[in-house]
């Protein structure tokens, strides 16, 4: 087995789901165990439920999707009464994903959710491009203080561990994710969807009710890549990879660009078996090529 700990959080193998695109994962429990993901990433909670963005929410292009879903959830308790006794059911880590308008917001959710067994590790959503962030006018994510406050307010109300995930969306993203790890980060996901649109030409109308949302598949694999790269050789910090990784062979490349761990998100929707097959595929790769363990692939590219 490929097990791998992130930043105190040991998983039985590097795969994880992508918050947004596995619900709680009760979908896919109908598909396969998920027991043999090393950990479920849920879907974004707020404070209080929140209704999200106007129809159409999602849309196709050819390197992905779009979407403007908009931080939809039914909030803090449904999830503690619903998501966590389901998840209970199953040997893989839960990690929690939260977000809000304000850093005092974070910190509420983290000092609840670390009351919660079933949840071993919180990821901090500083980067979703389909809300508007409190008083901030871009993503918490594209400013180096705000984003320290939010991981600090965190920190102070959990003992688990906590990830920051991030935006490419920045001129410099090594200078964000050295202040989230001065903050007290103990991983970081990189990256979330990107900023983006889609027009119809025969209605002439935008593909998203809420005009523009977050581009994400295939299409920006190389962006995601090249921001776990920079930030690999700038901060000692785990990394969790997240963005156009579909196949084993995707997770193994961010692996050897300096990521511990990878996240499966669009490409559940296109293979519902997607995350399953990537962790057998980094088992069957490991194997075949006599690694032992993760440092054996972790950072090699050879430049
Ligand atoms: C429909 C959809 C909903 C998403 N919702 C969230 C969310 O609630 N919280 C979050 O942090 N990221 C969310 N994301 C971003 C994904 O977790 C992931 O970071 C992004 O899609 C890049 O990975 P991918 O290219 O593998 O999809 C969402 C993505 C999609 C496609």
């Amino acid at each position: 087995m490929v097990e791998v700990n992130v930043g105190g959080l040991k998983l039985k193998n590097p795969v994880m789901s992508a918050s947004g695109t596995f619900g709680y994962g009760k979908e896919f429990a109908g598909f396969y165990d998920l027991s043999l993901l090393g950990a479920v990433v849920c879907k974004t909670i707020t404070l209080r439920q929140r209704e999200g963005n106007k129809p159409p929410r999602v849309a196709d292009f050819s390197g992905g999707m779009l979407n403007s879903i908009g931080l939809e959830n039914k909030g803090a308790e449904y999830f503690i009464e619903t998501a966590l006794p389901f998840l209970a059911k199953y040997d893989t880590k839960v990690v929690a994903s939260i977000a809000g308008g304000s850093a005092q917001e974070y910190g509420e959710l983290a000092k609840i959710l670390d009351k919660q067994k079933r949840v071993d590790a919180i990821e901090i959503n500083l980067s979703c491009p389909n809300v508007a962030h409190g008083k901030s006018k871009g993503l918490f994510a594209q400013c180096c203080a705000t984003s320290a406050s939010i991981v600090a307010a965190a920190r102070a109300n959990t003992q688990k561990p906590v990830f920051a995930k991030l935006t490419a969306m920045v001129s410099d993203v090594v200078a964000v994710a050295k202040e989230c790890k001065a903050a007290g980060a103990h991983a970081l996901t990189l990256i979330n969807t990107l900023p983006a649109m889609a027009v119809n030409l025969q209605t002439k109308k935008p593909m998203l009710g809420n005009v523009s949302g977050g581009m994400s598949g295939p299409a920006i694999k190389a962006v995601a890549l090249k921001v776990v790269w920079d930030v690999y050789n700038n901060v000692d910090i785990p990394i969790i990879a997240s963005g156009g990784i579909s196949t084993a062979a995707d997770a193994l490349e961010f692996i050897l660009c300096g990521a511990t761990a990878a996240q499966i998100g669009s490409a559940n929707f296109v293979n519902p078996f997607a995350a399953r097959d990537a962790a057998a595929g980094i088992e069957e790769y490991f194997k075949t090529n006599n690694l032992k363990n993760i440092e054996d692939l972790r950072g090699k590219l050879k430049i």
